[in-house]
């Protein structure tokens, strides 16, 4: 057989675009954008999340008492909160209200009084009007492909406009070191909309995502966490982030529970694997 001639005039910004445009695993509200957390959801994100992973992180990025963070898509503060602890000041991005929130009453009970919040979606977000023209360092922890989403409403209707290339000339016009982090681990979900007997159509994985960099001009390292899962949550967590997706109806409950139970291992005891693309400007 020949072998074929690599394609050099591949758009990955597009592959990417379509890829997000149908993708399950994206939460949508009634209304058809984004699902906003609520503030009890925030809250159990934080419970849950991994304590170990904002430290290996620490390790990599390597703090300077006088660096000033810029962390997007923040989340309730898995992040920011312990950043706060270590850097001269953070500004936290994000585009719910219920995060942010939780994010505060955090900050608050921790004492970081060096924490500043932008409710907005970062493609929104005014550069030397809602955040700083400088910032040492630049992370998007967990949320790149969620990051390049914006908001609009063409004839009425809901429509999410995707520019993953928008999303990162901004970050790199604003930080001197950027790190993007993503779960390089299994998706989970895609084993469960199989079980529901549902269509799943993945995120784009970090091979296109690099692809993308790469046709930018930006030639990222690559460094992979690897971290034991203690913290994951048990079968109802499990479920509860399910149904926050998938909307799952009493009958499809049972039987996503059942599926959980039968596959502790594989959900919630196995290792978590990170993936982190970084550079300098
Ligand atoms: C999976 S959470 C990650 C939270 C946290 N960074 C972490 O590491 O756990 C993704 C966060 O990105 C926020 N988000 C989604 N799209 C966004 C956008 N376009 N601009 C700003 N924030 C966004 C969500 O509200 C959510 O808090």
């Amino acid at each position: 057989m020949t072998p074929k001639k690599p394609a050099t005039d591949t758009d990955w910004h597009n592959i990417w675009q379509r890829m997000m445009s149908k993708c399950s695993a994206i939460g949508l509200g009634e209304n058809g954008y984004l699902k906003q957390w609520s503030i009890d959801e925030a809250r159990d994100y934080l419970q849950h999340a991994h304590t170990e992973y904002p430290e290996a992180l620490i390790d990599l990025i390597k703090i300077d008492a006088e660096d000033a963070v810029l962390d997007i898509g923040c989340g309730p503060g898995v992040i920011a909160l312990p950043f706060s602890k270590l850097a001269k000041a953070v500004t936290a991005v994000d585009s719910s209200s219920g995060m942010l929130q939780v994010l505060r009453e955090n900050a608050k009970a921790q004492k970081s009084g060096n924490i500043v919040c932008v409710n907005k979606f970062w493609r929104d977000v005014r550069v030397s009007v809602d955040i700083n023209t400088e910032y040492d360092v630049v992370v998007s922890s967990n949320s790149i492909n969620l990051l390049a989403s914006r908001e609009q409403t063409i004839n009425g209707k809901p429509l999410q406009d995707w520019s993953l290339v928008d999303a990162i000339a901004k970050m790199n016009h604003v930080g001197k070191r950027v790190y993007l982090t993503f779960h390089l681990s299994r998706d989970s979900f895609s084993e469960v909309f199989k079980v529901l007997g549902r269509e799943y159509n993945p995120w784009p994985n970090h091979m296109i995502m690099h692809n993308v960099l790469y046709q930018m001009g930006i030639r990222p390292n690559f460094n992979v966490i690897a971290l034991s899962n203690r913290r994951a949550g048990d079968s109802e967590t499990w479920l509860r982030r399910i149904d926050w997706l998938a909307k799952l109806s009493l009958k499809e409950e049972e039987l996503v529970l059942e599926y959980l139970e039968n596959n502790k291992r594989r959900f919630y005891d196995a290792h978590q694997l990170w993936g982190v693309f970084w550079w300098r400007n």
